[in-house]
């Protein structure tokens, strides 16, 4: 009966169709409470993970952080090198103001009154020798400490290597001090101002909080427990929290970590925003394999000696260098991410049906008397039907 009409007359009446979707209600125990629960699942995932724990309803932002640091604190040594020496910050924090480390002296190895002249190379190969033979004139080696004269010399009663031009007497090899010579740099401390931004949100604030005073500052020292908020840190306190020992560390010296979390949720009341800190250490120590184990750094101070020669006195010095680290993030509601997150979260309830459809369609292939699920959930046309109502539908697609 349709083909006697024109085939503009079922476009028209194509058009004005309206389709609904025919419901398939399936009273099965078994399927009905595995689809409940799936929907629990994803109810209890995104009130609970997306919603809660994850704050899906929130913009974020992650942290802008500036860190200077102040080193307080003096320690008096006497060794024969040196005589009585104080020690205060300008001599021991190298160099004075680093951004987000700094770098604690304690401990060196002094080789005092060098000149540009001519002695024993330290014995090793490639400098020992018997005679002049031996000695390259001008030979220099980027392990050895000059440039070679030629000559074979005395090094000791016993042995014999190549003079060198170098910065004579040469740095005595060997292991530094233990304990160190500047054991007392336990109980220096530093102040760590860091000031914070969240552009996103502008909001800014700093580790000094608004609740301290110019004299709570001047003698409280970082206790988790009791002073949690005083930005001043005991050196010995940041190797003990991470499980260090100060001393052992100080004789060869070492990186440390500290962190400086802001996560803050500023939905809240500013003031729940504050620093958390933690302390790690940062270069590996392996029990097994001790060399080239710790941190260390050489420099010199020169002057003119009585005679007007230039001269220089060289220090190997070990420390321990500590970095600050600042991470963080910040959240705050926002109607797009929520929005984002709801759509999600109702995307997955959708996924529930496809996973019931797909367990009653297996089942029903497997128990005979299931199958008529499947003959009611798919009803088959011919061809030849569908193919007039596609071609039909393709024509009022255009
Ligand atoms: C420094 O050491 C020397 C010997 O090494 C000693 O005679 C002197 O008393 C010491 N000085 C102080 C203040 O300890
Ligand atoms: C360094 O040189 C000065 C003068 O040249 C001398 O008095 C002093 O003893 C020397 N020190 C050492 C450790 O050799
Ligand atoms: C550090 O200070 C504590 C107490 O103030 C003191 O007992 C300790 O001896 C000091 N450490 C050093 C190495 O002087
Ligand atoms: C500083 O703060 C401390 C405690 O935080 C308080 O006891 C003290 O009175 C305050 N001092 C001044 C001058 O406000
Ligand atoms: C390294 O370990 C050896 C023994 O395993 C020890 O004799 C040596 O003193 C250690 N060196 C350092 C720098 O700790």
């Amino acid at each position: 009966m349709t083909s006697k009409k024109p085939y503009y007359v079922s476009i028209i009446q194509c058009f004005f169709d309206y389709s609904t979707v025919k419901v398939l209600v399936i009273r099965s125990m078994l399927v009905g409470t595995l689809y409940r629960l799936l929907q629990a699942v994803v109810i209890v995932y995104i009130i609970g993970y997306v919603c809660v724990w994850n704050k899906g309803y929130q913009d974020t932002d992650t942290v802008i952080s500036l860190v200077t640091t102040k080193v307080k604190g003096i320690a008096l040594t006497n060794t024969s090198d040196l005589g009585l020496r104080i020690w205060d910050v300008a001599d021991y924090v190298i160099p004075p103001q680093e951004e987000n480390s700094f770098f604690v002296l304690t401990n060196l190895n002094i080789t005092p009154n060098q000149t540009q002249s001519r002695c024993a190379e330290n014995p090793g190969p490639g400098s020992t020798c018997s005679s002049d033979q031996d000695c390259k004139r001008g030979l220099h080696d980027s392990r050895q400490n000059g440039v070679q004269t030629g000559r074979c010399v005395h090094f000791s009663e016993s042995e014999k290597t190549c003079e060198v031009l170098a910065w004579c007497p040469l740095e005595k090899k060997g292991d530094p001090p233990d304990p160190p010579l500047l054991s007392e740099a336990e109980n220096f401390t530093v102040l760590i101002k860091n000031s914070i931004c969240y552009p996103k949100f502008s909001f800014n604030k700093r580790n000094i909080l608004p609740h301290v005073n110019s004299s709570y500052l001047s003698q409280c020292v970082f206790d988790r427990v009791t002073d949690p908020d005083c930005p001043i840190f005991r050196l010995r306190d940041i190797a003990a929290e991470a499980g260090e020992d100060f001393q052992t560390m100080a004789v060869h010296g070492g990186v440390m970590g500290v962190q400086i979390r802001w996560d803050c949720n500023l939905d809240l009341d500013e003031s729940r925003c504050v620093p958390a800190y933690t302390f790690h250490r940062l270069s590996i120590k392996d029990p097994e394999n001790n060399v080239t184990q710790g941190f260390n750094i050489r420099f010199a101070k020169y002057y003119k000696n009585e005679v007007g020669k230039e001269t220089r006195t060289l220090i190997k010095g070990y420390g321990i260098r500590f970095e600050i680290t600042v991470f963080g993030k910040a959240g705050k509601f926002n109607i797009v991410p929520t929005l984002l997150n709801i759509g999600a979260g109702l995307g997955l309830l959708g996924l529930v049906n496809v996973v019931c459809d797909w367990i009653v369609l297996t089942m029903s292939k497997c128990n005979k008397k299931c199958q008529k699920y499947n003959a009611m959930k798919y009803e088959y046309v011919s061809f030849l039907f569908t193919y007039t109502y596609s071609y039909l539908y393709i024509f009022t697609f255009f």
